[in-house]
């Protein structure tokens, strides 16, 4: 008995370390190209780490059933009669119950450092000048903040495309050049239905509503191109609606910002 049990608690940790161990060391994920990046990643490890211990646990137990349990030579009775397990029950109710609000109050505080529960609404200068409610977003810094930030993007999403809006260059662009390690804001507006803003580097996602301007800040770290993509299912070519976002270094984006822009005649 004392055996049986020391066996079922070695393979219950050898369990538990491979799964820390592939969680830890295998990345599914795109690289990572914003300060938002590492952080979801953090509850991305410990989410595919539980999923890996459910998997490997439950994927021996069912193996190791159809050898230990499978009929045998000569048997030919009904199995025994069983009523129920009260402790075992107990056990897996106990178990799950205590993940899941685990990983509940982890997400609030990935989703609270990411800056999800900044409160966007109450800056009242751009309520009073747009005369408009903005909702929804992300952001790692309070309005204040953000309203130094010089470069400033209006996103406009309709089936099936994305346009970006430099209102200060007074120009529109099919691509979204952005600069290195500077917080970005991004004003987003739909045309016509539900849209969203997606880029896998960023580990950012947020819904553009019709009638409702929504912002979405991020500060990219990487330099490169990467995709955006609609992630919200908004027509027969919802699939095809995808754009670039180039990060590049101050000069560059300067350069192309000011190559692009409308000068005044
Ligand atoms: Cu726009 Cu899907």
């Amino acid at each position: 008995m004392l055996n049986k049990n020391l066996n079922l608690i070695i393979v219950v940790f050898t369990i538990i370390g491979l799964s820390f161990w592939i969680g830890l060391n295998i990345n599914l994920l795109p690289k990572e190209a914003s300060i938002n990046a590492p952080i979801y990643d953090e509850l991305f490890k410990i989410l595919f780490i539980i999923g890996l211990i459910l998997f490997i646990g439950m994927t021996l137990i069912v193996i190791y059933s159809l050898f230990k349990f499978r009929r045998k030579k000569g048997q030919l009775g009904d199995g025994i009669a069983l009523e129920g397990n009260l402790s075992l029950e107990i056990l897996w109710t106990v178990i799950p119950s205590v993940v899941v609000l685990l990983v509940g109050l982890y997400s609030y505080n990935i989703y609270d450092r990411m800056g999800g529960m900044k409160e966007l609404n109450h800056n009242h200068h751009m309520i009073d000048n747009n005369s408009e409610k903005i909702w929804a977003g992300i952001s790692q810094k309070s309005n204040t903040q953000l309203s130094t930030n010089n470069v400033n993007i209006e996103v406009s999403a309709m089936q099936f495309a994305f346009l970006f809006n430099y209102p200060d260059g007074d120009f529109i662009s099919g691509e979204l050049h952005v600069p290195v390690d500077e917080e970005i804001s991004i004003k987003m507006e739909s045309k016509d239905v539900i849209h969203a803003f997606w880029v896998p580097e960023f580990r950012i996602k947020q819904d553009i509503i019709p009638g409702q301007p929504t912002i979405l800040n991020f500060t990219p770290t990487r330099v490169g191109k990467y995709p955006i993509i609609c992630a919200e299912l908004c027509g027969p070519y919802h699939g095809g609606m995808r754009a670039s976002i180039i990060v590049e270094e101050l000069s560059d984006y300067e350069q192309w910002f000011n190559k692009n822009r409308k000068t005044e005649v």
